[in-house]
């Protein structure tokens, strides 16, 4: 989770709520499926800055941090 603020952070706001990438609230993923958003963090989507994480992260760490995004990070948008 630390990762994620840190690396994700850079670009999404320290508290996802966008920068040079877009939010990762839960109200901006709402209706998102979570396999998609797992396969962005996972693969990154080309043509765009959003980098894959596959050299750094594991498909069941993507699928999480993807999880945890819908449900809202602990302290995140607050
Ligand atoms: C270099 C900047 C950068 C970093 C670092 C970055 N992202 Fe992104 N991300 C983007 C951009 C830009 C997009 C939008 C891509 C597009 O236009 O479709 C994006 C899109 C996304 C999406 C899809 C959002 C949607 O609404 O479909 C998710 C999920 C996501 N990022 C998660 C992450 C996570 C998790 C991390 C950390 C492991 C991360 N990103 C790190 C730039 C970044």
């Amino acid at each position: 989770m630390h990762m994620v603020r840190q690396d994700c952070g850079s670009c999404h706001g320290m508290r996802m709520t966008g920068g040079l990438g877009p939010a990762l609230t839960p109200e901006a993923l709402a209706g998102k499926p979570v396999e998609s958003l797992a396969a962005t963090i996972y693969h990154g989507r080309p043509g765009t800055p959003m980098p894959g994480w596959r050299s750094m992260l594991t498909a069941e760490e993507a699928h999480w941090i993807a999880q945890q995004l819908l449900d809202g990070l602990p302290d995140a948008a607050r």
